[in-house]
């Protein structure tokens, strides 16, 4: 019986031992990203691919890491305004960028390189419509900020404009990892309602894709 109990004991030792966790990830600014050396651009761009669904493991994704992808695909790259994305007009991003992982949700914020939390849920299984969606470490959800997005004045631009943004984005993302020899891969398939409902996001906000990232 005690032997029993014992491995037992043993068992969820080893479970929580190997369970994957998350970097902590809020309440401090994220380490600086990289910025030079590493892969050439161009070998990135010979790099990028999508990594096949099934293959994302839970391994970690250092902060340091999460930290280059996330400046990479919406950082701030010069003093004042001026980001990795170009933006219409000039103005700041309309898009904002969201870290979905084991222990809850992140808004990045640009503005001091830094992830805030907005959910201690785990959403990663709810918001893409394939099964794989869960198994990335960490999901990026982009979403389209209609409050912002309405300086524009005129709906069709202002679709527009954040589709273009999210567009150049995500290609951000896929190139960082491409040079970090970290797996991405873009989902347009999501469950909307879902993001909406665990993020709160106000009416206007709409979820346009995510990315998913693993080793
Ligand atoms: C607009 C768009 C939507 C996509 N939506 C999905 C998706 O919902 N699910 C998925 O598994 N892959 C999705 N992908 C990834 C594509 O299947 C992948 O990029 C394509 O097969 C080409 O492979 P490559 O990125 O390695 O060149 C999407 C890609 C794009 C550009």
């Amino acid at each position: 019986m005690k032997c029993k109990m014992t491995h037992g004991l043993i068992g969820l030792m080893l479970v929580a031992m190997l369970a994957p966790v998350s970097p902590a990830l809020a309440g401090e600014s994220l380490p600086s990203p990289q910025q030079s050396g590493g892969m050439s651009l161009f070998e990135a761009l010979k790099k990028r691919s999508s990594a096949a669904g099934g293959d994302f493991s839970l391994a970690e994704i250092t902060r340091e890491e999460l930290s280059t992808i996330l400046w990479a695909t919406s950082g701030l790259n010069r003093e004042g305004t001026g980001w990795t994305v170009p933006m219409g007009r000039g103005v700041p991003p309309y898009c904002r960028v969201y870290v979905a992982a084991n222990d809850g949700v992140f808004l990045y914020d640009w503005k001091n390189h830094s992830l805030e939390q907005v959910s201690k849920e785990n959403i990663k299984g709810k918001i893409g419509k394939q099964s794989f969606v869960k198994k990335a470490f960490f999901s990026l959800i982009f979403v389209s900020d209609g409050a912002s997005l309405a300086q524009f004045n005129d709906e069709e631009v202002s679709k527009a404009f954040g589709q273009i943004a999210i567009g150049a984005m995500t290609q951000n993302t896929y190139l960082a990892c491409a040079a970090l020899k970290i797996g991405a891969r873009y989902i347009h398939g999501i469950n909307k309602d879902e993001i909406i409902r665990a993020l709160r996001l106000p009416q206007g906000d709409e979820p346009l894709a995510l990315m998913l990232i693993g080793k």
